[in-house]
């Protein structure tokens, strides 16, 4: 019955179901970390850790680096929700099993998101290290989160606007975070979205610069959609781990992508930490 109308809202409340009998907290805010940013998690005081193996209809990490757990506590005294590592379309799950912990925030009472990846620079101007607020998206998955039946219960709209995604208070408001944790301004680009697993060819690469894209990565834009079609105000930092092929000589490697998402980790974590109270207050 996979694709009925109810089935993803029965998926959604069985998630909710499980993570309310195990806390009573109601997050307002849903922090979603990228390869090698795991870290973060540390700054939840009182923190219940669920792994995702346990959760209905989650699955067990499938990539070295992605942990694979939720943690739910607070940050800086704001109630929060850490998703540590995420389904990735390029592992062969369905959209709405991508989108489902995203979903699952916002009916355990999320109204904010905060989502981080490891992305490839694509930008000559940026370095490995680099943190990149997203102010667009290019969706080149090959897929949409929301085709299909588009459940009612939801209340989301069947054709959603996109004008906007990341929202600019939200980014004004990060960029305040850096300044005060002393980080220089973060860098704003344009996120292209791809299904990978492959890294880009040098041809792709040309395309996607051709095409105004600042960084390129395998996720984040299906969970981005999948926010603002239930009302969630979405913002979201890309870790430049490396720049994409024929922006440098050699390859790209999975290692070096997690070694550099270890390396800007900490900054990561210093900015988050500094947003999310005022991202809660805005
Ligand atoms: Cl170079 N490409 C893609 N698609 N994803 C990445 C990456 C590159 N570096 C980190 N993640």
């Amino acid at each position: 019955l996979v694709g009925l109308p109810g089935d993803t809202y029965a998926k959604i409340q069985d998630c909710v179901r499980y993570v309310r009998a195990h806390s009573s907290l109601v997050p307002e805010i849903v922090i979603v970390l990228g390869s090698g940013l795991g870290a973060i998690a540390d700054e939840i005081d009182a923190p219940v850790a669920l792994p995702y193996a346990d959760i209905p209809h989650f699955h067990a990490p499938g990539v070295a680096g992605h942990p694979g757990r939720l943690v739910l506590g607070l940050m800086r005294g704001v109630p929060a929700l850490v998703l540590q590592g995420r389904f990735h379309f390029y592992e062969g799950h369905p959209m709405d099993e991508v989108i489902l912990p995203i979903r699952m925030a916002k009916y355990l009472g999320c109204t904010s998101a905060l989502i981080t990846n490891a992305a490839g620079g694509l930008n000559p101007a940026y370095s490995p290290g680099d943190l990149m607020l997203l102010e667009d998206h290019v969706n080149l998955i090959g897929a949409n989160p929301l085709r299909g039946p588009n459940p009612p219960e939801l209340g989301g709209p069947r054709f959603l606007d996109l004008s906007e995604p990341y929202d600019p208070e939200y980014r004004a408001l990060i960029q305040e975070a850096a300044a005060e944790v002393g980080l220089p301004p973060l860098r704003q680009g344009v996120y292209v979205g791809v299904s990978g697993p492959t890294y880009e060819t040098r041809a792709e690469v040309r395309l996607f610069r051709s095409m105004g894209a600042d960084a390129v990565g395998m996720s984040t834009v299906p969970e981005v959609i999948a926010a603002r079609h239930l009302g969630v105000r979405v913002a979201a930092v890309s870790c430049v781990t490396n720049l994409a092929c024929g922006l440098v000589e050699g390859k790209v490697s999975h290692d070096d992508v997690m070694e550099q998402g270890a390396a800007a980790a900490g900054k990561m974590q210093r900015l988050l930490v500094a947003a999310v109270p005022k991202i809660a207050a805005a």
